[in-house]
């Protein structure tokens, strides 16, 4: 395999992760405040808090882009001033590069300003919660959740989904630190020379996900400088599983489940965060056989849930990727 090929997985060039800034003005630390919610609700705690100053990132910050920090803040302190984008190489931006940008104003058909739908508000103001209450979430609302997953529309109408709900604590500390180690154990690999450059040829190859030297997982990896539990500290952990015999297996029906479960939790009053992460429950032995996984069926994902230990949820800016249209008459394809 050409070393070029190879180096441009393991080293792209180019990376410019996210930039945030802080207006100290606005920010209360500098007025002797303890606030951190900004780094709080940080998925990969890109923020340096100092006592008594605002918060800032660092010239190598992980930043990637979610604008969390900015819903979080309740003085309005935080903004853009980068988005997260690759110039060139592998993990290019495509296109290059693209703009941050609020929802779209909704419109009637014939373009007048209109309200959002309740629908549109419960899409839009959704957000990943992984700060989560020391508080056991009722059974009662854990069966509306996995009722809203049980009525996701599926091909032929398999149905080829099934939920695990885990809330036995000791069980989840097994898999976070099980993960952890995991995880310890990977970054070594990536550190070294040759391992990287084996992991590269298993992404060339097709036997690795593309994403795994992705700098905004490598990046997330790198963070070894504090304990993080995987499945969040959260009350509740739905694992999804699906039956890899159905038509259009391949976890777009887990997709489907998990967001309207997401959705459905929020409208109860939860909080809810996807732990792709949660895959590495498989690397620990014997962990299969305690979640009762059996044959057929694959672990796809799974989705912490809890009371949210403050808001988290609201509307960010989100990157613009200009849609293809091919309007009636138009002659071809135009890009908006
Ligand atoms: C399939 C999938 C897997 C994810 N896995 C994780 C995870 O393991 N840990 C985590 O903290 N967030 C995880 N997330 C949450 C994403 O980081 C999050 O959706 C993204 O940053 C956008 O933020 P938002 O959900 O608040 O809009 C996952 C999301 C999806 C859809
Ligand atoms: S945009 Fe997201 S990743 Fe970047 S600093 Fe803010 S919360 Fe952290
Ligand atoms: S959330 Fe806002 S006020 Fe609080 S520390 Fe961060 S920037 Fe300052």
């Amino acid at each position: 395999m050409p070393s070029e090929d190879l180096q441009a997985i393991i080293q792209p060039e180019g990376v410019h992760m996210g930039v945030m800034t802080v207006d100290a003005k606005k920010c209360t630390r500098p007025l002797g405040s303890s606030c951190q919610l900004c780094y709080d609700d940080c998925p990969v705690k890109a923020w340096e808090l100092v006592e008594g100053e605002a918060p800032h990132l660092p010239a190598d910050s992980l930043c990637l882009s979610c604008y969390h920090c900015m819903l979080a803040c309740p003085r309005n302190a935080v903004s853009i001033a980068e988005t997260y984008h690759v110039d060139s190489g592998y993990f290019r931006t495509l296109p290059h590069r693209l703009e941050a940008l609020p929802p779209r104003k909704p419109l009637d058909g014939e373009g007048n300003p209109v309200e959002w739908t309740a629908v549109e508000k419960t899409v839009l103001n959704r957000r990943s919660v992984r700060n989560f209450r020391d508080k056991p979430v009722p059974e009662a609302l854990l069966r509306r959740i996995l009722e809203a997953g049980r009525f996701a529309p599926s091909g032929d109408n398999f149905q080829p989904w099934k939920f695990i709900v885990l809330t036995d604590k000791a069980v989840m500390k097994e898999i976070n630190e099980g993960a952890w180690s995991f995880l310890k154990a990977y970054r070594t690999r990536f550190r070294d020379p040759a391992e990287a450059r084996q992991l590269a040829e298993g992404v060339l190859s097709g036997v690795l996900a593309p994403s795994t030297f992705d700098p905004r997982v490598v990046g997330a990896m790198a963070l070894d400088r504090d304990y993080r539990p995987i499945l969040l500290n959260a009350p509740v952990v739905i694992f999804m599983l699906e039956d890899p015999r159905a038509t259009n297996a391949g976890g777009l029906h887990t997709g489907i489940c998990g967001q309207n479960m997401t959705l459905v939790a929020n409208a109860v009053g939860l909080g809810a965060c996807w732990v792709g992460l949660s895959l590495l429950a498989l690397t620990i032995p014997g962990m299969k056989e305690k979640l009762g996984i059996e044959h057929p069926w694959k672990l796809v994902s799974a989705l912490a849930i809890g009371y949210p230990k403050f808001k988290q949820e609201g509307m960010v800016p989100r990157e613009y990727r200009p849609v293809t249209w091919i309007r009636d008459g138009a002659g071809g394809p135009v890009e908006d």
